[in-house]
């Protein structure tokens, strides 16, 4: 197994930055890309603010806090990536561009260093496929918001070695995580369960004319979710349940797992829950 003292993320928005505020908490000297400064100056700043508020709450020293921001190192070049021992890539979700990163990588990093995506819906396998060392890749498909969920899946592809799965697992443990283990399916596991599921839920709002407010306290009470399918959907984001319900449907081909028109409508509607104002609530 590879010992991570050094770690690389690659696309610091949303995932990324909150994989290189898990990193630098953990302690793990952290180097983050972006496609330009302007962007890392951004990404440490949300950071450092997440890192305040938790001093403010009381969970966290000063000191700790500032040690922590101190950890991440930030550049625009992928040089700055030869000596991690694992990189984290978490740049937009479009094959191409994560295929002209993995063969850079590839061809940068050490003989014994770790490449992985945190992909929802791509193909790790076919990722792992534009380097010369397959082996070395895997999934790390961490859950939003990255540092609150707990969940990792690590994903073995079809040529990824016992090594760079188990480094990889060790790496999401020391994050403070509750890493699983699944192979290079459509959905991994958690999305490829959830995401039929919520769809159903959404037809059934149709089907059985039931409001969302009874459908949720239907789940919560009835099946012991411990938040109902329309409050979560509209926190995911109708856009973004949407795109990964089009990319299940696209590669499994099952009815359920296409998005249901009432969604389409909504998100072509510019109705996308919690982070728009209005989804199937309304928010302040
Ligand atoms: N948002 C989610 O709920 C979620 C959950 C799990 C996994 N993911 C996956 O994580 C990845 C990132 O998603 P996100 O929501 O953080 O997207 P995002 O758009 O918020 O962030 C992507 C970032 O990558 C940067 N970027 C693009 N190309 C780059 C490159 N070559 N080098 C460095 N930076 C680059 C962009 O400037 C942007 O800041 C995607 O593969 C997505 O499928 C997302």
């Amino acid at each position: 197994m590879t010992t991570v003292r050094k770690v690389g993320v690659v696309g610091l928005g949303a995932m990324g930055a909150g994989i290189a505020q898990l990193c630098v908490e953990a302690g793990v000297e952290t180097v983050g890309r972006e496609v330009t400064a302007e962007l890392g100056e951004a990404a440490r700043e949300r950071i450092a603010h997440f890192l305040t508020r938790k001093v403010e709450k009381g969970r966290l020293e000063q000191a700790e806090r500032d040690a922590a921001v101190g950890r991440l190192a930030l550049t625009t070049e992928l040089d700055a990536f030869a000596d991690c021992h694992l990189v984290i890539e978490a740049i937009v979700e479009e094959l191409p561009a994560k295929l002209e990163l993995f063969a850079e990588l590839d061809r940068l990093v050490a003989p014994d260093a770790v490449l992985a995506t945190n992909t929802s819906a791509l193909s790790v396998t076919e990722i792992a496929a534009a380097t010369e060392h397959a082996e070395r890749v895997v999934g790390m498909h961490f859950f939003n918001p990255a540092p609150l969920m707990p969940l990792v899946e690590i994903v073995r592809a079809e040529l990824s070695s016992d090594d760079a799965v188990e480094t990889a697992y060790a790496f999401g443990e020391r994050l403070g995580k509750h890493p699983i283990r699944c192979h290079d399916t459509p959905g991994f596991v958690v999305n490829r369960v959830l995401i039929p599921l919520l769809n159903d839920c959404v037809r059934v709002l149709d089907e059985a004319r039931v409001t969302p407010e009874d459908l949720d306290a239907g789940m919560r009470h009835g099946a012991g979710w411990p938040m109902g399918p329309c409050t979560l959907v509209d926190l995911v984001g109708i856009d973004v349940h949407v795109h990964a319900s089009e990319a299940l449907y696209e590669k499994l081909r099952e009815p359920r797992m296409a998005p249901p028109p009432r969604l389409v409508a909504m998100r072509n509607a510019g109705l996308l829950g919690r982070k728009s104002g209005r989804g199937f609530y309304v928010y302040d």
